[in-house]
């Protein structure tokens, strides 16, 4: 099976992409290496790929609309895992316009490619962010999705519309994955790990949003990629019932499906902290500080659907988490613990 994954120098990209081929799947990576973060991060787990057999990288932005129409045309791949984005929440209350480029031009550019050369499936990553200002907990697909606040979440929401046309029209199989805040090795600098990890190893204040009062699903690395790869497995059909019976917003005659894939348990913030600081085995200055604009208190995966539709619960708490980032952390940067 040939697999195209975009965003593959990234964080979550460069994990599957190493899984995929292990498992003995043809991979083809796109990526086009912007500066959101540290280049030399995306570089180095690109470097770490390239040692596997069966993978392939091009650099390439997916908002270059005939350079994506050429690779689906040349490629010819049997499924897509499309991860490419502007990631960040904050980011996008300052530079808007990146996340219409790579997300909405992006990911039409990726679903023109599918729907012409017949791709099997494409499952793409949304976000736990869409649910914006629900407050029942846990979070479902289910749940209706209709008031995110930031724009960011308003993409992730709109290529879950978009992906739905074309699942609708063109028959294109799409299942979107809401993923809850990701940590773990090869992680992101703009993160939370990652932050606080780096500045109390430097003997810097962590900042603490909204005074430690904020609970996230934080979810590790490889339950994630194990979800994907179960997933690309599970190719949703059309089911004419859907729709009429039920107007749930997570069910549709089109050949479309929605997971969340996140831990499945809340952790409070000062928890996830102490989890950092017993992994460093030293302890973080705290600069308490108010909730920042576009960010919300808590987020908790309802993961029902996914163990119904893979027989898979994510595993790994933070402790454990936290400390394999953590030896990740030191070994990348050369610290001698
Ligand atoms: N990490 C998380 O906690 C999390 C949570 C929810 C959703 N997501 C989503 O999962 C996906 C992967 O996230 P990640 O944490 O690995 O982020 P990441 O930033 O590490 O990876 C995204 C990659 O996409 C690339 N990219 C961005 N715009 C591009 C474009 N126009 N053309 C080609 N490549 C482009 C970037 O260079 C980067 O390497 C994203 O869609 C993100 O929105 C991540």
């Amino acid at each position: 099976m040939k697999v195209l994954v975009t965003g593959m120098a990234g964080f979550i990209g460069s994990t599957l992409a190493a899984r995929l081929a292990r498992d003995g799947l043809e991979v083809v990576g796109v990526d086009n290496l912007n500066d959101y973060y540290d280049v030399s991060l995306k570089k180095a787990r690109l470097a770490r790929l390239e040692k596997l057999q069966n993978v392939r990288f091009v650099r390439l932005d997916l908002a270059d609309r005939e350079g994506v129409d050429r690779l689906f045309a040349d490629e010819r791949f049997d499924r897509v895992v499309h991860l490419a984005a502007q990631a960040g929440v904050r980011y996008s209350l300052t530079h808007p316009h990146a996340y219409v480029d790579a997300n909405l031009v992006g990911h039409l550019n990726v679903l023109e490619g599918c729907r012409h050369q017949q791709v099997e499936h494409l499952l793409y990553a949304s976000s736990s962010s869409v649910y914006g200002m629900n407050q029942v907990v846990p979070f479902a697909t289910r749940d209706n999705v209709d008031h995110p606040v930031s724009l960011y979440a308003a993409t992730k929401k709109a290529n879950e519309l978009m992906a739905h046309t074309y699942s609708h029209l063109y028959g294109l199989p799409t299942t979107g994955l809401r993923f809850f805040t990701v940590y773990g090795p090869w992680g992101r600098p703009d993160m939370a790990m990652f932050l606080f990890t780096k500045a109390i190893l430097e003997g810097r204040p962590i900042d603490v949003y909204n005074h430690g009062e904020m609970s996230r699903d934080f979810t590790y690395v490889d339950d994630i990629v194990e979800g994907i790869v179960r997933l690309l497995e599970v190719v949703p059909s059309a089911d004419p019932d859907a729709g009429v019976v039920d107007d749930s917003p997570d069910r549709s005659s089109a050949p479309y499906a929605l997971y969340n894939i996140g831990h499945g348990s809340p952790v409070g913030l000062m928890d996830f902290i102490h989890a950092i600081e017993a992994a460093l085995g030293r302890k973080a200055e705290y600069n308490f500080l108010p909730m920042q604009p576009g960010d919300v208190p808590r987020t908790w995966a309802d993961t029902t659907a996914l163990y119904r539709a893979t027989g898979y619960q994510p595993r790994i708490g933070v402790e454990e988490g936290a400390a394999r980032f953590v030896d990740w952390y030191r070994s990348y940067h050369g610290i001698v613990a």
